[in-house]
């Protein structure tokens, strides 16, 4: 299998855009902000709620960097106008934290002071380990001031149970997922269920705590682990939403959804589709081979 996707990503590099395009739609919501809001308004109208992330290129400059805080300006100002039910997602290094932590964190302080002033909500994804400390510092020193931040922890970094504990303390609210990114053995569990575990104990650690966690999984085990964990410790319904990526295991989210419990879908949308999706191929040559498989099963 693992040759199989490895094999998909060589040959999905080589295909024209288009091609690439027709690859990914199923999981990017458009290139333009009103393709995402007719996704986002899809989604409200079934109950699922939605986190808006525009695509972006590294940053390589401030200009670039406070273009695309504009465009995440923007989406807050939509979400007004459209009265959805969806907040935004922000990568660090969009905003600018690998040119410079203070201007990024000034860019994202804007972002959180217009999304308090329409009472939403902003999320900072978590990217791979140079930035995993930079991207909790911005978050402790925002959390100081704000209280609609919230920040994501992978679950396959062993350090995660250790910043969940610091974490704690803040009253933080977390996205958990497993992590995207290839990452060393030395810092990273790379067996699945090592990171099963590693996600439960991190979950339990911040549940038990009574913070509130989106558990970010497609995976079925996880969630039916979640499920048991939600009971047995009677957390309320407020304290948790499920969230997954837009076009995949939507019969998993309709499940969720029909079983009563919140359920965030987080949708992708911009003009850098293309660089994305196959920097996502490249990464995560499991999701080529998902796409692979839908195409052939023509699962749309
Ligand atoms: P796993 O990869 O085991 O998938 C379980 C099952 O889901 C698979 O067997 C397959 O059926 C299906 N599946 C999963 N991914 C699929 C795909 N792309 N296409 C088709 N089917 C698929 N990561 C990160 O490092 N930083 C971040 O900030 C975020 N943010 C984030 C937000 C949200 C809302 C989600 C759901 C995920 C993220 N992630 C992330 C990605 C996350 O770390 C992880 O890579 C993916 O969710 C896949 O892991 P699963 O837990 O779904 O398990």
């Amino acid at each position: 299998m693992l040759l199989f996707n490895k094999l998909i990503v060589g040959v999905v590099q080589l295909m024209p855009k288009s091609v690439v395009g027709f690859f990914s739609r199923k999981y990017i919501a458009g290139d333009t902000i009103e393709k995402a809001v007719l996704c986002v308004k899809d989604l409200n109208s079934r109950g699922i709620y939605a986190t808006m992330d525009v695509l972006g290129e590294s940053i390589t400059h401030k200009e670039e960097a406070i273009e695309a805080k504009n465009k995440c300006l923007e989406v807050l100002n939509t979400i007004v106008k459209h009265k959805l039910m969806a907040n935004l997602s922000v990568k660090p290094t969009q905003m600018g934290l690998s040119i410079d932590e203070e201007f990024a964190y000034q860019q994202v302080r804007e972002l959180i002071e217009k999304a308090k002033s329409v009472n939403n909500f902003v999320r900072i994804d978590m990217e791979d380990s140079p930035y995993t400390d930079k991207t909790i510092n911005l978050f402790k020193k925002l959390r100081n001031d704000f209280n609609n931040v919230g920040i994501v922890l992978q679950a396959y970094l062993k350090r995660t149970t250790s910043d969940v504990i610091t974490l704690n303390i803040l009253h933080t609210n977390y996205r958990l997922c497993k992590g995207i990114y290839i990452e060393p053995a030395t810092i990273a569990y790379k067996d699945r269920q090592e990171i099963r575990n590693n996600y439960l104990k991190s979950l339990e650690l911040m549940l038990k705590n009574g913070n509130y966690v989106g558990i970010a999984t497609h995976d079925e085990y996880l969630i039916n682990e979640a499920y048991k964990m939600i009971k047995e410790k009677k957390i309320p319904k407020d304290k948790f939403e499920f969230q997954m990526l837009l076009g995949v295991r939507e019969e998993l989210r309709e499940k969720i959804n029909r079983d009563g419990y919140k359920i965030r879908v987080y949708v992708p949308f911009g003009k850098d589709w293309y660089p994305y999706s196959i920097r996502r191929l490249k990464e995560n040559p499991q999701v080529a081979g998902y796409i692979f498989r839908n195409i052939f099963s023509f699962e749309r």
